[in-house]
């Protein structure tokens, strides 16, 4: 390889350098809120980075825990329900969803912590957050545990059964960047909005 690149071996680093590396190259990553419901009946709100989607036929999303011991709430209650809603992360509710991402227990609501309003799923017992312009409510198909050591993760695959789209960004399902404003994770504490883009067409090949 050409010198001006540093070649690192992550079995010979910490798995923290190997953490940065991941969230410092994989930028921006689209930004997951998690809601879920536990087997008692307890709202958790979670955000997940390291999230996307997968395919559209079915749609399908996915996002990854970082293992832990105890579990990520999130994770158990996904788990135990196989049920879970993505609220999608607006400049607006930038503030509320880091609130969410503190390590309370299973016994506090996120919701409440943030002041985000639970509204009724339809097809899912989670509630979405009204706050958020596009939710999906996802029924689990498959989780993956990849690894179960300590900075391992487990992937968590849903299907879409319902997208709820405020109707004054979307058209035709078409969902307007730039009032959408969804924000996106950087490495470190970092984040970026999504209001500088640039358009660029796909090369055509005749055949
Ligand atoms: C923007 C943002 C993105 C995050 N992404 C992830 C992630 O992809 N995977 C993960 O395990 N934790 C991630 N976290 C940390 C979790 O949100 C945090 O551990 C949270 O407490 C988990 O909540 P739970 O125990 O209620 O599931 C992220 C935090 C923030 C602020």
């Amino acid at each position: 390889m050409v010198e001006t690149k540093l070649a690192i071996d992550p079995a010979a680093h910490a798995p923290a350098d190997a953490y940065k590396l991941l969230i410092g190259a994989i930028v921006p990553r689209p930004i997951g809120f998690i809601s879920t419901i536990s087997p008692e009946g307890v709202y958790n709100l979670a955000p997940f980075s390291f999230f996307n989607a997968v395919c559209s036929e079915p749609p399908v999303v996915l996002f990854a825990s970082g293992a832990r011991r105890p579990e990520k709430d999130t994770l158990a209650n996904v788990r135990a329900t196989g049920e879970f809603v993505v609220n999608i992360v607006t400049e607006a509710i930038a503030e509320q969803m880091n609130l969410t991402s503190g390590d309370y227990p299973p016994e506090v609501d996120e919701f409440a912590i943030a002041r985000l309003t639970p509204a009724a799923s339809e097809l899912v017992k989670p509630p979405c957050v009204l706050e958020s312009p596009v939710n999906m409510e996802c029924k689990v198909i498959q989780i993956v545990d990849v690894s179960t050591r300590p900075a391992g993760g487990s992937v968590v695959f849903g299907e879409v059964v319902r997208f709820h789209v405020d109707a004054s960004m979307v058209q035709n399902f078409r969902i307007d960047p730039e009032k959408l404003r969804a924000i996106g994770r950087m490495g470190g504490t970092g984040y970026t909005r999504t209001r500088e883009r640039f358009e660029m067409a796909r090369p055509r090949l005749s055949s």
